[in-house]
């Protein structure tokens, strides 16, 4: 377990379940009352906490995937089998609360990348979260031309938000090829997507920026990438080889990444 999963709050709040979305028996969304004063930009993540058979409370990082603007907070979460927390958090109902720390975290937030025209938003899994948050944002990603969000799941069931995306991508423009491209890719279901493979190698094979018709350059796109550390690690190592920078303290980059693990 890391560091920042045992960290314990120091000031935190018990809020109740709104309402639950099930997208398989594993994958789900939930929303809760959102704490007075409880502030975020999209990309920021929250601390939820849930005391478990008696002992201290268990505590774990949970991007939140609704808008700032919006009176609820929403998560997405994975059942991971025996999870410490995950386990308990599939059974809460609505009515239950959930702990959550009075403030939120991180760094993964799209204005740290320079300026450019295509911003490509890649996740696996649980990931796509933060992409979801900034495009129920209005005016937050004004500033491309192009947008992108891939999405690499197991099961075509897994695809969560796909109705939501695509009415983002019918909202984006032109009847041909609108402002947005929402690309699913499903690893584990031969033919259930246009494209099947990982992202690593469908974008050194050129497949990717091909099927979503959109530039993939350091001088002009900026990549933000989510989930699996893996996969996070692999993006690095390609996107370097590519010519992308990270994003400094001091300095804007053209690519970003946030590791769930
Ligand atoms: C910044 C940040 C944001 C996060 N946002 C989310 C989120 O929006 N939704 C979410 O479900 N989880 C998210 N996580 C992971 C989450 O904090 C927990 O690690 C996860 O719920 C498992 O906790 P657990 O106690 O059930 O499992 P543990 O008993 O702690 O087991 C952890 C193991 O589960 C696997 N794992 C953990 N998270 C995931 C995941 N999301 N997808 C696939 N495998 C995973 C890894 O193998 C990891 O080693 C995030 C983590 C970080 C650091
Ligand atoms: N029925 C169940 O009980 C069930 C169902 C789903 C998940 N889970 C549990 O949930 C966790 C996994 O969740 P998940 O499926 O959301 O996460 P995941 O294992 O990270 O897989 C999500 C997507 O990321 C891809 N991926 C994995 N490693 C990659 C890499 N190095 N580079 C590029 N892409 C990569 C996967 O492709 P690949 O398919 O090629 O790996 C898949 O498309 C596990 O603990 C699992 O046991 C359980």
């Amino acid at each position: 377990m890391s560091s920042l999963q045992d960290a314990r709050p120091k000031r935190s709040a018990a809020q109740r379940v709104t309402s639950i979305r099930r997208w398989t028996d594993t994958l789900w969304t939930l929303r809760i009352e959102r704490p007075d004063g409880f502030r975020f930009q999209p990309g920021h993540y929250a601390k939820l906490g849930l005391p478990v058979d008696d002992a201290d409370a268990v505590w774990r990082p949970y991007s939140i995937v609704s808008a700032p603007e919006d009176g609820e907070l929403e998560f997405l979460f994975i059942l991971i089998p025996d999870g410490a927390l995950s386990s308990h958090m599939a059974r809460l109902r609505e009515g239950d609360r959930v702990m959550i720390e009075l403030a939120a975290f991180g760094f993964f937030v799209e204005t740290q990348l320079a300026p450019g025209d295509t911003l490509w938003m890649m996740a696996t899994g649980t990931g796509l979260g933060p992409y979801v948050s900034l495009l129920r944002t209005p005016g937050a990603l004004e500033r491309y031309r192009d947008l992108v969000v891939v999405h690499s799941v197991r099961e075509a069931a897994e695809l969560a938000y796909a109705d939501e995306l695509r009415a983002h991508v019918a909202a984006s423009g032109a009847a041909e090829q609108g402002r947005l491209r929402y690309v699913p890719i499903v690893t584990r279901e031969p033919g259930a997507t246009g494209l099947s493979g990982r992202i690593p190698q469908l974008l050194a094979d050129g497949s990717l920026p091909r099927h979503a018709g959109a530039t993939f350059d350091p001088a002009s796109a900026r990549v933000m990438v989510c989930g699996n550390p893996a996969f996070s690690k692999e993006m690095r190592q390609l996107l370097t080889e590519r010519g992308f920078v990270p994003c400094r303290r001091s300095a804007a980059g053209s690519m970003l990444f946030e590791n769930y693990w």
